[in-house]
């Protein structure tokens, strides 16, 4: 199976960039991130508002501008890993009519993790590369002076992005169970580790393809 079709799905934090990178690197696909894609246009302008407004709350864009950002990416991709989207049932019903996924992987963590990680995480603003202040620091002193903090990775609206997680997107995890393919992998142990047993996940769910 040469273009794999990946979906992670995981709270806030759990480390959906960190090891989509790591898919890209490993099997070529795209990578499609509806947050990446949101910060990219930062002042875009929707008939729905400014997608920022609702991101430095911490709440969810409306379905119809992510929607359309995925299929626009779908279109251009044969294999790819989805990160950051679906996040309701909506827009998963809306991702069923446009393609089919080998595996959704759902990544694991507990709660107290997940704040240490968002508070912590640092980003360098001219490559976009995340750093975190406790488990991974650039030894280059330049790049560590010029590091920024993501306007929603503030200890309140990190609060506030794991409730709409909880009430909008865990719900997710029943709708993939339903449908035979959902792997849960702990990703509550070091990236490297997280990406060992992620990708024997994705290997066995290719096999059995
Ligand atoms: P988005 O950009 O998608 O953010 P998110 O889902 O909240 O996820 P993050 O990027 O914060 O975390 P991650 O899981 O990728 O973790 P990472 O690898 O960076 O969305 C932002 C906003 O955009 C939303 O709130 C919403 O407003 C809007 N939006 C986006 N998509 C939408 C959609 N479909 N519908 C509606 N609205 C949408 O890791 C985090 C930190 O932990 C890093 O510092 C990293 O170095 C560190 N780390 C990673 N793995 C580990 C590990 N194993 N151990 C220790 N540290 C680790």
């Amino acid at each position: 199976m040469s273009n794999p079709r990946i979906l992670l799905i995981g709270p806030p934090g759990a480390g959906k960039g960190t090891q989509s990178k790591r898919i890209v690197e490993t099997y070529g696909v795209e990578h499609i991130t509806t947050g990446d894609a949101l910060r990219a246009n930062k002042d875009m302008e929707t008939e729905f508002g400014k997608p920022r407004e609702y991101m430095d709350k911490g709440e969810l864009v409306p379905d119809p501008v992510v929607n359309e950002i995925v299929v626009a990416a779908l279109e251009d991709a044969e294999g790819f890993v989805l990160d950051g989207y679906p996040r309701n049932e909506a827009q998963a019903e809306y991702l069923d009519d446009q393609t089919d996924l080998d595996i959704v992987a759902l990544l694991d963590v507990g709660r107290d993790e997940l704040v240490k990680r968002l508070t912590g995480r640092r980003v360098d603003p001219e490559t976009g590369e995340n750093y975190h202040v406790e488990y991974d620091m650039p030894t280059d002193e330049a790049v560590r002076d010029r590091l920024e903090q993501r306007d929603d990775d503030t200890e309140e609206v990190v609060v506030d992005r794991l409730d709409v997680y909880d009430e909008n997107t865990k719900p997710l995890i029943e709708f993939y169970e339903g449908r035979d393919l959902l792997t849960r992998v702990d990703g509550d142990q070091t990236p490297d580790e997280v990406w060992h047993d992620l990708r024997l996940a994705i290997e066995d769910a290719l096999v059995d393809e």
